[in-house]
């Protein structure tokens, strides 16, 4: 770590060293913060709470796949908010300028459309990471990055640690990866502090996904639900609370920086489960479940299950929720 502090380059001889990684940034009470996507399902979820904990936020994001609905509220409480998009590098620069933590969660998020169109899901990932990166190098902020579970592919060892080789089967799980070896590089070279995340399946208000898609199919046709795939696929569920807990633990721990961490409750729930429990918390009866068969989409995982010891002893994070009282908050919520 010394050398790489010594060998920094003169831009950097002002800054102090709680500014380069040494001392932490123990509150983001008054700090400028920026979150990429934060009109999407997590991004939205973070800027409420980092609000209520008094942090100064302004919310970067070109709506591709978030909605103002999620944050609209929010601007009354402070929030800020810059439509731009992380693929134009002078966009990003000046949003972030003087930030001191960039929470860098845009990105195109869906395996089917990156199996479609891996141009476009490289552009949007890697290219928009890597701005978003020589972004906060001029800032000199420390970045939480999102990455996902998909780095590892369709691991053997379950549950799976951090150290399992990434081997990912789609392109969506590539450029994550990528995008997490451009963050080693920028913290090596620059001594940005940067964490990695790699979130399973979180879920929640405004969340997208299986148990949206399952939520939406029931409410047009309370009695039938047509499932792709086996049913036997099986998802560790991470509800969105634990998930934000994780992000500002992660923008707040000094020995964290330089880390990759799994983000998950450590169990998981097989998509046949997801749907008689959603059966059952909503009340509902004779509903016919039937299964398509094969494999839900191409560069579908078959089970993750997060090994997250160590978030939970570095970060001194524990998820709390279970997936039933979470599926439980999530229809209360009606937020789907
Ligand atoms: N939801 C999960 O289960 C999960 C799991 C693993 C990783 N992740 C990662 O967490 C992050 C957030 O995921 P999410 O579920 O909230 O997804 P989301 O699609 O709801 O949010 C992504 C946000 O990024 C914005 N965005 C996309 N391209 C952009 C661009 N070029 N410039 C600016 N903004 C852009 C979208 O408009 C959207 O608001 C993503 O990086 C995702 O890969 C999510």
């Amino acid at each position: 770590m010394l050398l790489v502090l010594e060998s920094l380059s003169n831009e950097y001889a002002h800054k102090s060293p709680s500014q380069l990684g040494e001392l932490p940034l123990k509150t983001l009470k008054e700090k400028e913060v920026v979150v990429t996507g934060g009109a999407g399902f997590i991004g939205s979820n973070l800027c409420r709470t980092l609000l209520e904990q008094g942090a100064k936020v302004t919310v970067f994001d070109n709506l591709y796949s978030g909605k103002m609905e999620f944050i609209n509220d929010l601007l009354d409480k402070g929030l800020k908010f810059v439509k731009g998009d992380i693929r134009d590098p002078t966009e990003i620069e000046q949003a972030t300028k003087n930030c001191d933590v960039i929470f860098h969660l845009a990105a195109q998020t869906s395996v089917p459309f990156s199996m479609d169109n891996p141009k476009e899901d490289c552009e949007m990932n890697v290219v928009g990471t890597l701005n978003v990166l020589e972004a906060a190098k001029k800032a000199k902020a420390r970045v939480v990055f999102t990455s996902s579970c998909a780095v590892y592919g369709n691991p053997k060892q379950r549950p799976t640690p951090e150290t399992y080789p990434t081997e990912p089967i789609a392109f969506y799980g590539l450029t994550k990866l990528i995008c997490e070896q451009y963050c080693n590089f920028y913290q090596e070279n620059y001594g940005l502090e940067i964490v990695r995340i790699r979130p399973f399946n979180v879920y929640g208000p405004n969340c997208h996904g299986a148990l949206y898609d399952f939520l939406k199919k029931l409410q047009k046709n309370p009695k039938k639900l047509e499932v792709l795939g086996t049913g036997k696929q099986s998802r560790d569920f991470i509800y969105i609370s634990d998930m934000v807990d994780a992000l500002i633990k992660a923008a707040t721990t000094p020995e964290a920086a330089g880390e990759a961490f799994n983000i998950g409750t450590g169990t998981t729930t097989s998509v046949s489960e997801v749907a008689k429990i959603m059966v059952d918390i909503l009340g509902l009866e004779d509903v016919d479940i039937y299964f398509t068969g094969g494999e839900a989409w191409a560069g579908d995982m078959d089970i993750t299950l997060a090994d997250n010891r160590k978030a939970m002893k570095m970060l001194n994070w524990t998820p709390k929720i279970s997936f039933r009282e979470g599926l439980t908050k999530l229809i209360t919520s009606k937020k789907y």
